[in-house]
């Protein structure tokens, strides 16, 4: 089947060891952002970061698949560690997503959840098995779980132990529960891999400045193994 393949990150720093590596760019504006449509190994990709936070990665994540007809998305990035056997470094691909900042408690609902909509939403088991087929040819380590997302950066221990035992996640970030929200709804299959940049501590914030870089590439290596892979 001959398709494109959506790959999307939430930062600059996301996407740019995708683009050192993919060929014939061709760069579109649209929606006050920058697409890359490109190919890898003769397979044709669409490229974006969509800025930080799940309203910026829903419109990117519709965009990709409604304008530019990608019929998979793949995002790479980083994120914070729940889990205490994530390291930095370490890659988390997300079996399920949810937004741990999503609230209406008081009307009896649980957190993460609106009339209509699901608390989590799992990603594309397909996808995921070529991610483990990956890591396991290349001795890699490669955790699973749930990610929660929300538009907080996350550094404090007493917020990251509720997210920890209200939506029993292994990971946090800012995009990923939005992107599930959109491909679920547009029936796209999608996959979320990220490499831990911090534990979403109190040294959150220097960790991250200091392991963006290294972990992105990470992340970003990874996911152009798989977009060999893909049939
Ligand atoms: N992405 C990476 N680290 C994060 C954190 N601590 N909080 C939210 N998003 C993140």
């Amino acid at each position: 089947m001959s398709s494109k393949i959506a790959i999307m990150g939430a930062m600059a720093e996301e996407i740019e060891p995708l683009l050192d590596k993919v060929e014939n760019i061709k760069k579109i504006e649209y929606a006050k952002n920058i697409y890359y449509e490109a190919t890898y190994r003769g397979r044709e990709v669409v490229i974006a970061y969509s800025k930080i936070g799940k309203v910026f990665a829903s419109l990117t994540a519709t965009i990709l698949i409604e304008k530019f007809g990608c019929d998979r998305l793949l995002f790479s990035g980083v994120a914070g560690a729940i889990n205490p056997d994530l390291k930095i470094e370490d890659l988390i691909i997300a079996s399920d997503l949810c937004q741990h900042d999503l609230d209406i408690t008081v009307f009896g609902h649980p957190f993460g959840y609106v009339p209509e909509g699901q608390v989590c939403i799992s990603t594309d088991k397909k996808l995921r098995e070529i991610a483990k087929e990956i890591a396991k040819a290349k001795g890699l380590e490669l955790k699973e779980g749930v990610i929660a997302t929300g538009d907080q950066f996350i550094s404090s221990k007493e917020r990251k132990k509720f997210i920890s035992s209200t939506f029993n996640a292994d990971a946090l970030e800012m995009e990923g529960g939005s992107v599930a929200v959109i491909c679920d709804a547009l029936e796209v299959p999608f996959f979320i891999l990220r490499a831990i940049s911090d534990s979403a501590d109190g040294s959150a914030d220097i960790d991250f400045d200091t392991f963006l870089e290294s972990s992105a590439k990470i992340s970003a290596d990874f996911i152009l193994d798989m977009v060999e892979k893909i049939e």
